[in-house]
């Protein structure tokens, strides 16, 4: 199977879901906490400092400093802004309980996982890890010198970000590989802008070969490794490497779900997608993205001094949006889009391959209709006129968020050219990519007082006929909205990191 094939297997309509008649089978509802039980479990201490610079100046590319100088309470401050347990909701008929991170995910569902690899971390023992988000600790797997040249040579912690592809496939079946895809995208950069706010760089690797860095840090094998992300800086507590002898622990994974039930068309494509040592990283061959123009000039964007720890720890998914009369301004929009111009750090990031098209609802001073961002030049193009709320909606699968929004997005990748240099890899940086713009977005609007949503569920074709689309000018991978969240009155936030019992 291609990544062609697939695309167009996962596509929705109105037939296809007609024809998928899927029923969630909740007895058999994957658990979202990984453990892998029997190893030495390492205390990350509570209450890391809160990183108080700026979110919008953090998207921006500004860095951060931390003051901290052990290697434990950096790893806390570093996951706690990134992929730890931010509030919890309340169904109120049956008073069931169920957490929320600092990353966001389709359903909930958490199918990424953070392991990472440490060497010369002040105060903290060399060796592999697995985060457990559900008790805030570290999993020792392993104690030693691991490889760490799996990156780029001596980075002194390097992640693992591998995804449990069954917890989305429970409830959105064969396009599930495609949500793991956007989420590997959000954590990435959930992490990738927690370190820089505390003072780090680092740099993401998605070309690797597969199973050398399965044989390496040996994850369940219902984990796929999809991104190695590098952190190194200043800021990083660092002593001599550990010289000991390499231990391994392991563990036991829990079984998350009394039975898993096989979708081939994910196998095939994550198969299709997988890179052997001999294949070619492709980046030397990269073709530029498209660029052009367009008649509305950005203005300058809008400011905020909302700290990143208060805002990653406060973003949550809007469940809908105040429609009414209430707008947003240009300026908030210019912020937003601002935030996602930035080059992404990643040996896939040499050039672009999405491109924002906007449903411009309620922005003052934007005439309703839909744009196209041309970002390098801060202009939006007008392609469509006229009130998009219905159609936008209706394309997003009827749900009414994307009506009732201010603004909604559908991102468009350019699927071919990312195969025309990556070859069927490419079709995994397409996703990532949307999922960092995703995430960036969420961040953004939270900093302006607004709210977001991601949206992975939208009629691929009907959008594309929408947008007058042909093929060779990309397809759509993620749709996103933006606007006033109606008040969430279950959700209630949280800084202490709960035991969840599922
Ligand atoms: C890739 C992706 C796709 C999503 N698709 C939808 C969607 O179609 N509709 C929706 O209401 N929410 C969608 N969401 C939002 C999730 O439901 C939300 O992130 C999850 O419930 C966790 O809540 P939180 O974001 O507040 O942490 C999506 C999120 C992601 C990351």
């Amino acid at each position: 199977m291609t990544w062609r094939e697939y695309h167009e297997a996962t596509k929705h309509s109105v037939e296809s879901l007609r024809r998928a008649g899927h029923v969630l089978d909740w007895a058999n509802m994957p658990d979202p906490f990984r453990h892998y039980e029997g190893v030495p479990v390492l205390d990350l201490p509570a209450d890391p400092p809160d990183p108080e610079m700026p979110a919008l100046d953090v998207l921006q590319g500004t860095s951060g400093t931390t003051p901290v100088g052990d290697g434990p309470t950096f790893l806390s401050q570093l996951l706690f802004y990134s992929a730890a347990i931010s509030a919890s909701k309340r169904v109120p008929s049956t008073g069931y309980e169920y957490a929320l991170r600092v990353n966001p995910s389709s359903g909930n569902l958490h199918p990424t996982e953070f392991h990472f690899l440490t060497r010369g971390l002040k105060g903290w023992p060399d060796g592999l890890y697995h985060y457990d988000p559900s008790r805030h600790m570290a999993e020792q797997r392993g104690r030693g010198d691991f490889e760490m040249k799996l990156a780029s040579g001596s980075a002194p912690v390097v992640f693992v970000l591998t995804s449990i592809v069954w917890r989305e496939a429970w409830k959105y079946g064969e396009r599930a590989y495609r949500y793991c895809l956007h989420d590997i995208g959000h954590a990435w950069q959930a992490l990738a802008l927690s370190a820089r706010a505390i003072g780090c760089d680092s740099f993401a690797v998605g070309y690797f070969p597969d199973d050398e860095v399965i044989q390496l840090c040996r994850p369940h094998i219902d984990e796929w490794p999809m991104l190695i992300v590098n952190l190194h800086g200043k800021s990083l507590p660092v002593c001599e490497a550990d010289t000991g002898k390499t231990v391994w622990f392991g563990g036991e994974a829990n079984q998350l779900s009394k039975e898993t039930i096989a979708h081939p068309l994910i196998d095939s494509i994550h198969f299709a997608t997988k890179q052997s040592s001999s294949g070619s990283s492709g980046t030397s061959t990269a073709e530029s993205a498209p660029t052009g123009s367009g008649e509305v000039k950005l203005p300058s964007p809008a400011s905020s001094t909302r700290g990143f720890g208060e805002v990653v720890r406060m973003r949550r998914s809007a469940l809908d949006f105040l429609g009414g009369k209430q707008s947003m301004s240009l300026a908030q929009l210019s912020a937003i889009l601002a935030s996602t111009a930035r080059p992404l750090s990643a040996d896939f990031a040499g050039t672009r391959f999405i491109q924002l098209s906007l449903y411009a609802h309620r922005v003052d001073g934007l005439q309703p209709g839909v744009y196209r961002l041309w970002p390098e030049r801060a202009e939006l193009e007008q392609i469509k006129s006229g009130d998009q709320r219905v159609t936008a909606a209706g394309l997003s699968l009827g749900q009414n968020l994307a009506g009732n929004a201010c603004v909604t997005f559908s991102m468009i990748g350019d699927l071919e050219r990312a195969a025309h240099t990556y070859g069927d890899r490419g079709y995994r940086y397409v996703h990532f990519e949307a999922g960092a713009i995703g995430h960036h977005l969420y961040l953004a609007a939270e900093a302006l007082g607004l709210g977001a949503t991601g949206i992975g569920a939208f009629y691929d074709d009907e959008v594309h006929r929408h947008l007058n689309l042909v093929p060779n000018q990309g397809q759509v991978v993620y749709h996103f909205a933006i606007g006033y969240p109606v008040p969430e009155p279950r959700a209630s936030a949280s800084n202490e990191p709960l035991e969840i019992t599922w």
